[in-house]
Order: C-alpha cells, then structure tokens, then sequence
C-alpha cells in the first residue's frame, strides 16, 4: 500500500476547510449530493462559527495512492490541536490566503511543522480573486519556507483550480512512512500514537491513532503504556470521513482503535499503545507523544439548573476525550452553587467549552471572570492562586504570566497599534519590516491579552492585523484584589484581580453596572467595592414598593397559588438563587453573564 500522510496548516481563515472540501470531491471521498461546505468542520459551533476547533482525519484514494489528511484549526488558543495531528504525519501543505498575505499563525504553524521535521508544501489561496500583489505573496512564501518560488502551487478551494495539481505534489514530495523501530523484528512489536479520541456508547472509547509498527487488527489484545490497560481490540477502521470499519490497521497507516472501555479517564491522550504479546519487549517502547498543554486561563462553571450538577460532570468527561487539553476540578460558590473549575487554553477555548456544553449537552452554565494564575511570594514562600478569592490581601511580592506577542501588520496600521499601549500593558515594542507588512513583538501580562485584545487589534486594523503567542514566564506586577459587597455580603464570585492603575476605573463601572443590572429589594442595597477592606466605590439601590402578589389584591386566590408556586420552583432555580447566606440578598445568576459581556 502506498500511503502519504499530511497536514494542511494556516492561518485562521485561509482556506483549510474549503480546500480540504476540494480534495474529499477529486477524489471521490464523499458523495457530491452529500458534499456541503467546510465538511469537515463537523461540530455544531465549528459550523455556526464558520472556524475550525478540532483536527479531522479523513483517508482519501487518489490515483493509487491512500493519502491520509488531517485539516487542522488556525486560532492559536487550538495549538495543541496542531501539534498532535504534525506528530502523527510526515508533510504539510501550509496555505496562505493571497488577499491576506502571511500572517501571525502561518510563521507560528510554519515553525512547528519545521520543528516536527515534515516536508512543508506551500501553496497560496484564494487565486480566484485576481489580485494585483499575488507574486508578492508567492515571493514571501517561498523566501520562508526556503524554496524556488516556482515551488509554491497556487489553488482556489472555490473553484477547484490547482487542487490535483496539489494532490499530484503532496504524492510526489511527502516521504512515505517509515518503520519508527530499529528494533521491528515481528509484528509483536507493533505500537501506534494515540492523537485524539472520542466517545461512543456501543463501542466505548474510540482511539486515533497513528500506526508506527506492526499492525492491529479486532480481537486482539492491547495495552495502554502509560496507564498499563489492556483490553481485547473491538474493532478498527479508516476515516472516511465517517467512521469504517476494516480488517486491520498496517505501519503508516491513520485509523481508529474502539477499545469498548467504558470509563471516561482511562486512556491518555499521546499514549503509546502495544499489541498485548508484545509485552516483556522491553522499556523505550513508548512513542514520543505530546507535551501536556498547560492551561493558562481558569473560570469556574456552574450548571443553570442546579440539579445539572451530574449531567455537567458527564459532559466535561466526555469533552475532554475529545479535547485532550481540557482540565478540570470540582468547584463551589454560595451563590452558583456546585460546579467545576475548568482550566483552558485561552479565551476563546473556554467561550467554545461553554459553547459546546450547551449545544452539545444541553447544559446551561453560568461562570465566574476568567482569571489567570497568579504566583504569590509571602515570607519566602510562592503560593499559587488560580481562583481570584484565594488571592491574599497580604503579601510581600506578586508574580502574573506574561506573553510575548507578535503582530503581523499592514504598516499605516502601526501607529494605531502602538496606541493600544493606553490600555494594555505592553512593554519591549520592536518592529521588523517584512517588506509591506510589519512584524511588531511586544511583550504584555496574560491577563491584558485575555481581556479583548484581539478583537481590539482586528477592530483598529479592519481585520488585516494578526496575533500569536506564546507564554514566556513570570514577572512581578502591581496588582490588587478588587472585591464586591453587596448589602454588606462579600459577592466571591464577582472578585477579580487588577493592576492598581487600573482599578479605581474598574471598580466604579462594575458597581454601576451592578446598580443597573441587579432587581430592587424590599429594602436599600448598597453596592460596593472594596480594596483590602477600603471601601473605594459605592452605589445604592433604593428599596422597591410592593411585594409579588401585591397587585392582585385579595381576592384572586388561584393566581396568587401560582404565582407562589412559580416563586417556589424559582427558588429550586439557580437562576433565583441567593448569595450572602440570608434569604434577602438576590443575584440573579443572568447577571453574571451581563457582566462578563466584554
Ligand atoms: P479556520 O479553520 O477557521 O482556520 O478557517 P479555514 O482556514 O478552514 O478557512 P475556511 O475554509 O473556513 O474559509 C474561510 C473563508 O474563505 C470562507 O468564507 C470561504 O468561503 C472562503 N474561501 C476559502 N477558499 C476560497 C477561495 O479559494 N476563494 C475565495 N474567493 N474564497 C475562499
């Protein structure tokens, strides 16, 4: 059998999914009457969204060759997403859109790909459009990636053209795969990556994998080398895209592994699995896997409906299967009530958890300020706080994670992005000129990017300026908790940390926004925000007049039942539910969601 295996990779909207679309019909892989757009991008929020979350496998036949794809997100927060589907090949097509041009993550993607050792194809995209600069595109393509510029192959994924001419390349080019093992003497040694997986209720856990040795076939017997499971192989089967089953998975093939086990957490993601009778070959044996992703981004998530709480624990556990760098821990708030504190990768990888909780799982979940972790040194020793009410008001020094960015940028966009220094907290700016386009590395504290930096950037460039990052350690900062009382009850949910310049400014918006948002009581609420006990803004809501039922005077029992009785399943409601520990203070848990509206 001859195999290719390859990624394309690129920028956020580049064109992935699309030419991704154009291989699947030359070759014949789906149906033309079931074909529709970005077919690949499967899951509910990559197709409302028109972006790309997860990796896709799909094993297509192009003239006598089976060429194994794995279209692959652009958005940096789905990095690790990458990086796993670059281990499990050995080329990648990197696309660049020629309206655009190279941007943050086509170098980001380029680098890796480079790192992993692939053969790196470049193409540029979108040639239907007819543009006046698409030498120079082609020309910054090929100096990166190193290449004649007669090299780069230029494709529409809108109207096909270049496509097979793509395919033809990627056959030619794309060194087949090689048996990883020196010491492959007999299919005993047959072992295979575990890069993604998913869950399904007949067959249990499904494994993606990555056959570097050997081959696998149903009934045999498997095991886990970091977790040392061993199960009896269900079945295997090819990615076309849906899941097919067949005989057996051979070296170099990419194909899945059901392995019938029920339980959420017993395989780990980057794993190496051995065929059972290989045990006793000896220790080496694991493949390199993948560098656990560390999250940088912590919000704890609390179910709408309090008796969600299980459902919302089923859920995570079925969501980490298919998102390897989702973590999570049992979480507790007086107000929200039991939840879990996830860890995620950026902001955009918690919006999209909480997303898919909801489309996915029908879960509705309320959440606290996505925070970062904060490292406090007191009397010599560093303390790590990942929830913003654990942050100690008393402290001798405070370390927050900073990130270097880089900015790809149209130059007359630079003085409008050298102005973004007003509200983030860049520092070490330094520009580099890539011909028309700027390179500008700044660094700036987490915290700052997670907030709205990258809507801000594409806000002020009309969308030609892009980002990346990458975090590159501590640095001490000048930070304060910033608390919320409201009627006297300390709100721990609404507790945030921020850099001291900025927290006067922050504590007067939140308290009036909270004035505006919260309902009237039967008695006056006051609303403020404390600094280490310091009262620093304040607002009041007066009390309301008449209760509930007052209106309907005394005679209209039935309606007053009920609207008792909505009152009653309302209180059962987390939506209802009081913080402070009295029965009189009322956070509706809507407004935590108004609140955390950017
Ligand atoms: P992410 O996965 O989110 O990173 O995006 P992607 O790289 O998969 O891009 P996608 O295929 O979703 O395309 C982005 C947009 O560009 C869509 O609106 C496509 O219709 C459009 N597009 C893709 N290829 C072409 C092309 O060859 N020509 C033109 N004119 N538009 C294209």
């Amino acid at each position: 059998m001859k195999i290719r295996n390859f990624v394309i990779i690129a920028h956020i909207d580049h064109g992935k999914s699309t030419l991704a679309d154009r291989f699947l019909e030359v070759t014949g892989t789906v149906e033309k009457r079931l074909m529709k757009e970005q077919y690949l991008d499967q899951l509910e929020s990559e197709r409302e969204r028109g972006i790309t979350i997860k990796m896709a496998p799909v094993r297509m036949k192009y003239k006598d060759y089976v060429l194994n794809l794995i279209d692959t997100p652009g958005h940096s927060d789905f990095g690790y997403e990458v990086s796993r589907a670059l281990a499990a090949v050995e080329g990648a097509i990197l696309l660049v859109d020629v309206s655009q041009g190279i941007q943050a993550q086509t170098l980001a993607n380029f680098e890796n790909a480079k790192k992993s050792g692939l053969k790196i194809i470049g193409a540029v995209n979108k040639i239907d459009l007819d543009l006046a600069h698409v030498d120079e595109i082609i020309d910054d393509l090929a100096n990166l990636i190193g290449v004649d510029r007669g090299e780069i192959i230029r494709v529409s994924g809108k109207t096909g053209q270049g496509v097979e001419e793509l395919l033809d390349r990627v056959i030619e080019e794309v060194p087949s795969p090689k048996l990883m093992s020196k010491l492959w003497v007999s299919n005993t040694h047959s072992r295979a990556l575990i890069f993604d997986s998913l869950y399904d209720d007949h067959k249990g856990i499904i494994a993606f994998v990555r056959v570097f040795d050997g081959n696998f076939a149903p009934s045999q017997g498997i095991k886990f080398l970091a977790t040392g499971v061993e199960v009896k192989i269900k079945e295997v089967g090819y990615f076309y895209p849906k899941l097919k089953s067949s005989s057996g998975l051979t070296n170099g093939e990419i194909g899945y592994i059901a392995t019938g086990i029920k339980e959420f957490g017993k395989i780990k993601i980057g794993d190496t699995l051995l065929r059972s009778d290989a045990i006793g070959v000896g220790e080496g044996q694991a493949l390199p896997g993948f560098k656990n992703p560390q999250p940088v981004v912590f919000v704890s998530f609390y179910p709408e409906e309090s008796d969600d709480y299980e459902n919302l624990k089923q859920a995570l556990a079925k969501l980490r299967l298919t998102d390897a760098s989702l973590n999570f821990e049992p979480d507790t708030s007086e107000v929200l009530g039991r939840g879990f504190k996830g860890g995620f990768l950026g902001r955009l990888h918690f919006e999209i958890t909480a997303e898919r909780l909801a489309k996915e799982f029908k879960i509705n979940t309320v959440h606290s300020f996505p925070s970062v972790s904060y490292k406090i040194i007191k009397n010599k020793k560093e303390i790590l706080i990942t929830n913003p009410k654990d942050f100690l008001s008393d402290f001798d020094e405070v370390l927050e994670p900073i990130v270097k960015v880089e900015i790809i940028t149209p130059s007359e966009y630079l003085g409008r992005i050298l102005s973004l220094k007003e509200f983030f907290r860049f520092e070490n700016f330094e520009t580099i000129n890539l011909g028309k386009k700027l390179l500008v590395t700044a660094k700036l504290p987490l915290a700052d990017l997670i907030s709205d930096l990258d809507d801000k950037l594409k806000s002020l460039s009309a969308g030609y300026a892009s980002l990346s990052y990458e975090i590159i350690g501590y640095k001490k900062g000048d930070l304060e908790k910033l608390e919320i009382l409201i009627a006297d009850h300390l709100v721990a949910g609404l507790t945030r940390i921020l850099p001291k310049e900025k927290i006067q400014r922050e504590a007067r918006q939140t308290v009036e926004r909270l004035k505006e948002l919260l309902p009237k009581q039967q008695f006056v609420q006051a609303i403020q925000a404390a600094v280490r006990g310091k009262i620093i803004a304040r607002e009041t809501i007066p009390a309301m007049k008449k209760d509930v039922t007052g209106y309907l005077y005394g005679g209209d029992r039935t309606r007053k039942m009920k609207l008792w009785k909505k009152q009653q399943r309302g209180k059962v409601r987390l939506k209802e539910r009081a913080e402070g520990g009295g029965n009189d203070i009322r956070i509706p848990a809507s407004i935590f969601k108004e609140l955390l509206k950017k």
